[in-house]
């Protein structure tokens, strides 16, 4: 090895040991005879000293050094004078007299600092991401990741997991989403697909016996990219065989729990165990099945009281199945008339039109709707809001879906302008009874919620011909702090409600057999009831470290453009290879239709 001892670790016990660094010059400074360099490998920083009197060779050397060059020293720790200790820095208590400095490989001035956490422009952080990587931020987050994951492979071993790997090329395993496909050589005109999740193999697995696996895997989605996607992203793949909705759950609460206690002390979970909401629920209160519940603020269904008012916009959205929601804003009576317009454009973002509003002002109530209102309806709004003197009210009219996008919305941003947001503290919550259903307006059917092969609640079956909207599915989500970070279900095991399901979905038997002949003759070998669930491992790394964007947790992320900026991917491939998967380029312009 070319080193004895990470920089970081050096502590007063060291004091003495004569030790060997290597790592990058993070900081210099040159105080004529005597060099104080600050030197930082993966474990941290330490400061070594060279004095010129005592070592004119090193001294020489280290004038040399410039910023990210690769050295290595020789030297012996000693103890700081009490003045000059550092409390922060953890080796703050002692440095190293350096004998022999040995530069390994200089480095060019680099595109942005790494010594500061400064703003830097992304593409430049991302085209030159093993340089952005030795910043201290990302050194942590990478860190906490390998963390992370060891943590969950150490609990599932012990809890008789087996760890079992799927292929990458594979076929259409549909989650929502388009597929990333790969064209055969071999076979010409034919594709592999990038699996969205190795839903149907960890079925698979069930199928063959192995009871509880889980997998560390990769999983690949052309779709819209947001900040808590990625095109291709990790999930904690987890199946078992023999269970109930509840096995699921607490199993991976336990799990979760003790990852949070062990792994980010300081933080605390708000609730244990964590609370169950319904679907329906989640939507009604917080206008999300996502919801950020480190705070209350829920909408208040307010539409009975407004049922007899005169106010047309309001009757006009109550006679058309509207409804009317109510929204407490925590001190903010006083807003200006341009504030109070701001949340009307806040809530046009998600197709509404505007926010009536009353404002409990110490002077006595304004409002936009005041001549529309008495005592009692304000009263009870108050009354139902748990609003206080000093608090203004927010009144939205329109659907279900309108109010629910556009006044959740609104919660989070007076969640935030509240400081309601607490970053150390988890609030994790299971999100259950989903609906199986939604209707796609694109393609004029009903498409899975969660996906074709989660179980419907058999007493539910019975709707499927006159309500199927109203069928609820045996799957779950598990969230935190506004974000949704894993799901799962109860599967079908039986090849007839499997097709039943298809027929619902309006997949045929013909193109069932064709995409999913496979699963549903499997089905016919003695399946075991199963169910399962999966965690963006990203989502958790986020969560836990803090950030509020995936990339961060990412070592070679990709841009909301799903390219690499660093090796410039995806990028052309040349004629020879495309003839020899037998391919040609349509470019876009020249295609028809
Ligand atoms: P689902 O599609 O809900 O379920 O995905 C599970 C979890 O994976 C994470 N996730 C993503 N993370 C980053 N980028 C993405 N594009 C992305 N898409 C999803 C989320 C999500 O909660 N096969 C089912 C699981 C099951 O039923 O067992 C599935 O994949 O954290």
């Amino acid at each position: 090895m070319l080193k004895s001892e990470y920089c970081g670790y050096l502590r007063l016990e060291d004091v003495g040991e004569a030790v060997t660094l290597a790592g990058w010059v993070h900081r210099r400074r040159d105080h004529g005879g005597l060099i104080f360099i600050d030197l930082r490998d993966r474990s941290g920083i330490v400061q070594v000293v060279i004095n010129s009197a005592e070592q004119p060779e090193a001294h020489k050397i280290a004038s040399q050094l410039r910023n990210e060059y690769v050295v290595q020293m020789t030297g012996e720790v000693v103890a700081r004078p009490e003045a000059l200790r550092n409390p922060n820095l953890a080796t703050g208590d002692v440095e190293v007299s350096i004998q022999s400095v040995r530069i390994l490989n200089p480095a060019k001035t680099p595109p942005f600092y790494i010594n500061t956490e400064s703003n830097v422009d992304e593409t430049l952080r991302l085209k030159y991401r093993y340089l952005d990587l030795r910043r201290e931020k990302m050194q942590k987050n990478i860190i906490l990741r390998h963390k992370i994951i060891k943590f969950i492979r150490d609990f599932l071993d012990r809890e008789d997991f087996l760890e079992i790997e799927t292929p990458i090329l594979l076929k259409s395993t549909p989650e929502g989403a388009r597929d990333y496909v790969v064209p055969s050589r071999v076979h010409p005109g034919k594709f592999y697909a990038l699996p969205q999740s190795p839903q149907q193999l960890k079925q698979l697995l069930m199928v063959a016996g192995f009871e509880r696996y889980f997998q560390i895997a990769r999983c690949f989605r052309d779709e819209d990219l947001r900040a808590d996607r990625q095109p291709e992203f990790t999930q904690l793949d987890l199946e078992m065989s023999f269970v109930e909705q509840e096995d699921v759950l607490r199993l991976i609460e336990t799990m979760l729990t003790q990852m949070v206690e062990q792994l980010t002390p300081g933080k605390r979970l708000l609730h244990k165990p964590f609370p169950h909401l319904t679907y329906t629920d989640a939507i009604d209160r917080y206008g999300s099945d996502k919801p950020d519940l480190r705070f209350g603020l829920p909408l208040v269904n307010s539409t009975d009281l407004f049922r007899e008012s005169s106010f047309r916009a309001f009757q006009n959205v109550i006679a058309s199945g509207g409804e009317i929601k109510a929204l407490r804003g925590p001190e903010m009576a006083g807003y200006s008339r341009k504030q109070l317009d701001d949340l009307s454009h806040f809530v046009q973002q998600y197709g509404a039109h505007g926010i009536a509003w009353i404002a409990l002002r110490p002077a006595g109530r304004k409002s936009s709707i005041n001549k529309f209102l008495d005592e009692a309806t304000v009263e009870t709004l108050v009354q139902r809001t748990e609003a206080e003197p000093g608090d203004l009210i927010v009144l939205l009219a329109d659907q279900p879906k309108v109010v629910a996008q556009a006044l959740g919305n609104l919660r989070l941003e007076f969640g935030r302008r509240a400081g309601l947001m607490d970053n150390d503290i988890f609030a994790f919550a299971w999100i259950v009874d989903f609906p199986l259903l939604e209707w796609s307006e694109e393609e004029g059917r009903w498409q899975a919620m969660h996906h074709p092969f989660t179980s419907a609640r058999p007493e539910d079956w019975a709707l499927a011909t006159s309500d199927p909207g109203a069928m609820r599915a045996n799957a779950y989500d598990v969230v935190c702090n506004g974000w949704e970070i894993g799901g799962g279900s109860i599967r079908i095991h039986h090849r007839e409600e499997q097709q039943r399901m298809f027929n619902l979905l309006g997949i045929n038997e013909q193109s069932a057999q064709a995409k999913f002949g496979h699963l549903l003759e499997a089905f016919e070998y003695g399946a075991p009831p199963h169910g399962g669930i999966a965690l963006g491992i990203a989502r958790l790394v986020m969560l836990l470290s803090g950030e509020r964007n995936i990339r961060e947790v990412i070592a070679f992320p990709k841009t909301a453009a799903a390219t690499d900026l660093m090796v410039n991917a995806p990028s052309p491939i040349d004629d020879k290879q495309l003839a020899e998967l037998h391919l040609q380029i349509v470019p876009p312009e020249n295609k028809e239709g």
